[in-house]
């Protein structure tokens, strides 16, 4: 199930950058759930380039909805949504056949496929295919809101700027100079039961890193204080509980809402790095393959100069995504719909 991902509710993921078009398949979503179209279109369009901050390719991302859905609702069978591809330039890519983009996936596809992926516009691999993930997330979003579970991501810092304007500045004097800077999301799930989660291997912490690696340009994820517990003491940083009412609670959140791997009541709380962009109009040394002698790349093409607003959206969804297949595995599918 290479392109496969949940346990009881599972997303699929197809499609190519410059491709026909891109898309997913969600199955295990409950029947009799309102499907808020104008919600999906308003995730899509958090994801698409902002401004001068972005890549120029506009996409519409005019979504179709092929199966699952009748009325209104979801039908309780697999949803197919696609989303077609029209803005592409797919001469801009032509040496990307045979010249590796340093730190994109050209090199490692390659291997991978022997040759035969389509490489435009970094083909499969290609942010592009992340519209798929928000679709599908934006079917659950709704649903788990409706139960109280709430899931936001925002950004932390690019460049190591926190304040939005010095944040901008970074980007455009990094866009200026043909290069790319990359930054840190942060995320909550707030109004998660305790309990949810499984020991050792699918743990709360595993199955969301699973999902949030797949998301291209994500380097690195910590819960809660994560790195920085390496340097505290237990007794500065134990979350230390109390009895509120009916309810148990801790006086901070360190462990990011997880202990033992399974849920303790607490907001789930994770930072996620991304990379800067890893294409770059700055000339970088690269490797030549088909005659393999070393050359340098300098990108043509339309990239990012940060993809970190882009990629708020898109952690937001495989967050909900994770978590509602999480909560179907415990309650069961119609829980969901309940
Ligand atoms: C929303 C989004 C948009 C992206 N746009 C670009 C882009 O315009 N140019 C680029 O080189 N990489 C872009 N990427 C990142 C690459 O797809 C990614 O770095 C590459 O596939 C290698 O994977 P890795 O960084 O996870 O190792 C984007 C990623 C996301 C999430």
């Amino acid at each position: 199930m290479k392109n496969t991902i949940g346990n009881s509710l599972t997303v699929t993921l197809f499609g190519e950058s410059h491709g026909k078009a891109i898309g997913a398949v969600l199955d295990g979503m409950p029947s009799g759930i309102e499907v808020d179209e104008e919600y999906i279109a308003s995730q899509l369009t958090r994801r698409r380039p902002k401004d001068a901050l972005s890549t120029p390719r506009q996409e519409k991302d005019e979504y179709s909805i092929l199966s699952g859905v009748f009325e209104g609702r979801t039908t309780g069978t697999p949803i197919c949504i696609t989303i077609p591809n029209a803005d592409t330039h797919s001469k801009d890519y032509g040496e990307m056949q045979y010249k590796m983009r340093p730190s994109h996936a050209d090199y490692t596809a390659n291997c991978r496929y022997n040759g035969f992926q389509d490489y435009r516009g970094g083909g499969h691999f290609s942010g592009r295919i992340t519209a798929a993930l928000v679709a599908a997330g934006a079917f659950v979003i709704p649903a788990l809101n409706k139960k109280g579970i709430c899931v936001s991501t925002k950004i932390k810092s690019i460049a190591g700027e926190t304040a939005e304007e010095k944040r901008n500045a970074k980007i455009l004097a990094a866009k200026a100079e043909g290069d790319s800077v990359g930054g840190v999301l942060e995320t909550a799930v707030t109004g998660i039961p305790a309990g949810v989660g499984e020991p050792w291997f699918d743990t709360v912490e595993g199955m969301l890193s699973h999902a949030v690696f797949s998301i291209p340009a994500v380097k690195g994820i910590e819960f809660g204080l994560g790195f920085g517990f390496a340097d505290k003491m237990g007794s500065e940083v134990n979350d230390q509980m109390y009895v509120d009412g009916d309810n148990v609670k801790c006086y901070t959140n360190n462990n990011g809402g997880i202990i033992g791997g399974i849920t303790n009541g607490m907001p789930i709380t994770f930072n996620t790095v991304i990379k800067p962009t890893p294409t770059i109009s700055k000339e970088q040394n690269t490797v030549d393959i088909i005659k393999m002698e070393n050359t340098t790349i300098s990108a043509r093409g339309r990239h990012d100069p940060c993809i970190v607003h882009r990629a708020a959206v898109v952690v937001e969804s495989v967050t909900a995504l994770v978590i509602a297949d999480m909560l179907v595995s415990k309650y069961g599918t119609d829980w969901l719909a309940k």
